[in-house]
């Protein structure tokens, strides 16, 4: 288990285009999504990419293991569409289709960006493909926060941090003085 050092906004890692991953189930790959989650928990993030730890592979976490015994098929149809019912999920080399053109704009946080909060504009519905760690696709058709989770997470690979994304920067400022009187997670 290794906690590791979470790159904040300027490093030229978090610029970088990340490359694919190639071979599935390897000891690499498996330490590689342990660091992620033990980082991710131990920062109380909704998510992480590999690149925010300075390693340059399109491989993501995100979601909390909150529901007991979740099965794959819990994770496609989620029982409970509020924020917290995001499954835990390992995603590699996704691929994200928007559904339709709706947008919506609502708060996001980086780990890499602490203590910021912006307004950002996200695809409310989306497909998305992928790969876990032992190289079983994953394919969900998802929407709201569960999309926007993804649509962040996947903006890593490509060198994308939020804040490039904020439509008017009035709305990108510090966390306690958007929400003095709440404690919000940063990611
Ligand atoms: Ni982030």
């Amino acid at each position: 288990m290794t906690i590791k050092t979470v790159l904040r906004m300027g490093e030229p890692c978090l610029l970088l285009k990340a490359a694919p991953v190639e071979q599935f189930d390897t000891p690499e790959l498996h330490a590689l999504i342990e660091d992620l989650e033990d980082t991710m928990l131990h920062m109380s993030g909704a998510g992480i990419a590999a690149p925010q730890i300075g390693v340059s592979l399109r491989v993501v976490i995100f979601g909390k293991k909150t529901v007991p015994n979740q099965t794959e098929e819990d994770a496609r149809n989620p029982r409970y569409p509020d924020a917290d019912a995001v499954p835990y999920t390992v995603l590699i080399n996704p691929v994200l289709s928007p559904i339709g053109s709706e947008t919506e704009q609502d708060w996001e946080g980086c780990l890499s960006v602490p203590g910021m909060r912006g307004i950002v504009p996200r695809y409310v519905r989306l497909h998305y493909t992928g790969y876990d760690q032992f190289g079983n696709f994953i394919d969900r058709l998802v929407n709201g926060f569960h999309a926007r989770v993804v649509q962040h997470e996947f903006d890593h690979l490509d060198g994308i941090l939020y804040p490039m994304k904020i439509n008017d920067l009035k709305y990108f400022g510090y966390t306690n003085v958007f929400f003095p009187n709440q404690d919000v997670q940063d990611e």
